[in-house]
């Protein structure tokens, strides 16, 4: 993979996309270049603030962060994942006021467009939060879809049940047909599902263990872990919480830890219904039938190494 790549982050911050950023500051500190934030988890201005301070935190107020979208195409959703990741977002932890002004400037989709077009194969979108931003960004501008180099997403549910419906994964339900848009677009996507994600965890004691470092962003990301890992112990058993978003961001740096992955087709299911949001893949292979797209374009990872925790808590802990 080439080293001349830029990171972006797309993101809705709640507490794994929180982790998200830590695992960017850590292993890409000089090329991650800008966070775009988006209504999903908390409202935009929320996700805006949220992604501010935890940079700030870091010490990294250098980082633009980017005002995006406030709602689904469709107007229908704003924004509201507190079941999961608490009031704010960040498990009710209060991080320190940004000095910065959170998400002033240039719109989250211009500077997608703008820094895509600036940098021609080498803009990697990182995006784990509803894809709306993307989704207006190739709208205003088709052409960057062949001019970005990558785009990784956080989203879908392939063989796995869906999180916010039967059906569907969180990050496609509450935007579909930005999905559908970004994934039609022609450009490189990989596509980094609940199938991969559900599987990778942070464990009690390892929010211990980042709790007791002597990294103020570590122990940040512990307290707010905290309501993450309660609302985990309806799924999981024992004290467990999924690592969705710091995967996918380090599924964007290196491809290491991928054991299973797949070129296919993926139609995001629009139709009101219980299917609404569903991303259907064609996984059939030797009993594939008369009905399939060619051309396939995305590629999706279905399986990664056992043990990402540990790269995640180290990441964290090496931070300030
Ligand atoms: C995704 O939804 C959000 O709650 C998480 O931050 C993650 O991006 C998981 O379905
Ligand atoms: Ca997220």
């Amino acid at each position: 993979m080439s080293d001349d790549r830029l990171h972006i982050l797309d993101c809705d911050t709640g507490v794994d996309d929180a982790m998200a950023i830590g695992l960017l500051l850590a292993e890409a500190p000089q090329t991650f270049v800008g966070a775009t934030a988006v209504f999903g988890n908390v409202d935009v201005r929320r996700a805006a603030l949220n992604t501010r301070s935890l940079l700030e935190l870091a010490g990294r107020a250098d980082i633009p962060v980017h005002l995006g979208a406030a709602s689904s195409l469709d107007g229908a959703f704003w924004g509201s994942g507190h079941r999961v990741h608490g009031e704010n977002g960040v498990g009710g932890v209060q991080l320190p006021n940004p000095t910065g002004t959170a998400g002033d400037g240039e719109p989250a989709p211009s500077y997608l467009v703008r820094t895509v077009r600036e940098n021609p194969g080498r803009v990697v979108i990182i995006a784990v939060g509803p894809l709306t931003n993307l989704a207006i960004a190739l709208s205003m501008d088709p052409g960057i879809a062949e001019l970005v180099a990558e785009i990784v997403i956080m989203g879908g549910a392939v063989r796995h049940p869906g999180n916010a419906t039967p059906a569907a994964e969180a990050n496609v339900w509450h935007d579909p047909e930005a999905a559908d848009r970004v994934l039609r677009s022609g450009a490189r996507v990989r596509l980094v599902p609940l199938d991969a994600t559900m599987q990778q965890r942070m464990t009690g004691d390892e929010q211990t263990e980042l709790a007791g470092s002597s990294s103020r962003f570590a122990q940040a990301v512990a307290q707010a872990s905290e309501h993450y890992l309660d609302f985990y112990t309806n799924v999981f058993p024992g004290r467990q919480c999924a690592l969705h978003d710091p995967l996918v961001a380090a599924l964007a740096l290196d491809s290491a830890l991928v054991t299973s992955e797949v070129t296919t087709s993926i139609e995001v299911q629009l139709a009101p219904g219980p299917a609404r949001g569903q991303t259907v893949a064609d996984l059939r292979g030797l009993y594939k039938g008369p009905v399939h797209r060619e051309g396939h374009t995305t590629s999706v990872v279905l399986e990664t190494e056992a043990g990402f925790s540990r790269r995640l808590v180290e990441a964290l802990t090496c931070l300030p």
